[in-house]
């Protein structure tokens, strides 16, 4: 890209009737770059990861995204008449081999699911699939629209961990949505809240990996970002230190 970014979105607006659900956006993510997007229901998340995915074309502004790129939605929307590892390779160009749907399934841990129907796997598995489906792509920038809502807790740490463990051997630009501020915090180089249908709000993550939740600074930069999402109350800083949080009580709700 000539600008040398991953990403380089500006005056962004999407509009559904008369209302601008994007309104003159602008953001920058540079290459291998991890971003967390956070933000309110219904505030334009997803919108902005079609416009970025290139499923969405009725914009105005200017959207420069790589030639590779690769979207993973909350629900893993997987063909149930398709085995796994065929929907694995599902709308890629040419021919591609059943090896490389495979080799990507390994590397998410379900190799020895890829003859499976989608209907047999668990959610987790589901939600795996759908991120080989994505990675097999071989992205330079992957996009996660609330790619772990809808795991338990423990399944939930797990994809955590694959993700950041894949994101460091690929190397390539994230973009996660989330509502969960500490999942945020835990992967991203970088926080962004969206609000009135901008980037209100960004703060650098800069914390030695693997982060560690009960770190003051982890608490301090969750204080904030709770903050500006509007999660008040028992929220402050010094709430935070004597009560170390957990996934549950830092979501937001939707
Ligand atoms: N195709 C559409 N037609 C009309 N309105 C739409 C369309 N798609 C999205 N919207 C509206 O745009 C707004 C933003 O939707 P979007 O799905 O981007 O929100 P979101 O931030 O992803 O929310 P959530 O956190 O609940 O997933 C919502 O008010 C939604 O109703
Ligand atoms: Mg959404």
């Amino acid at each position: 890209m000539d600008s040398g970014a991953a990403v380089e979105v500006g005056g962004l607006v999407r509009s559904f009737g008369d209302r601008a659900v994007i309104d003159d956006l602008h953001l920058t993510i540079r290459p291998g770059e991890f971003v967390a997007l956070l933000g309110r229901s219904g505030c334009g998340k997803s919108t902005l990861l079609r416009v970025l995915a290139g499923l969405d074309r009725e914009i105005d502004g200017g959207v420069l995204v790589p030639r590779r790129k690769a979207v993973a939605f909350q629900a893993p929307r997987l063909m149930p008449w398709k085995r796994v590892w065929r929907n694995v390779l599902l709308g890629l160009p040419g021919r591609p081999e059943r090896d490389a749907a495979i080799r990507a399934l390994e590397e998410v841990g379900l190799g020895h699911r890829a003859d499976a129907w989608p209907k047999t796997l668990s959610g987790g598995e589901a939600q795996r699939a759908s991120l080989a489906r994505a990675l097999v792509r071989e992205p330079d920038l992957l996009l996660l629209d609330e790619p772990f809502g809808a795991l338990d807790a423990l399944t939930r740490i797990k994809a955590q961990r694959l993700v950041a463990e894949l994101w460091q051997e690929r190397g390539c630009a994230v973009l996660l949505v989330t509502h969960d501020v500490e999942e945020a915090l835990l992967l991203a180089d970088r926080a962004l809240v969206m609000e009135g249908g901008r980037i209100a709000y960004e703060t650098a993550v800069d914390l030695p990996r693997p982060r560690d939740v009960s770190d003051p600074r982890f608490g301090a930069l969750r204080a904030r970002l709770l903050d500006r999402l509007g999660v008040e109350g028992k929220e402050g800083p010094e709430a935070r230190e004597t009560e170390p949080g957990t996934h549950a009580d830092t979501s937001v709700a939707a």
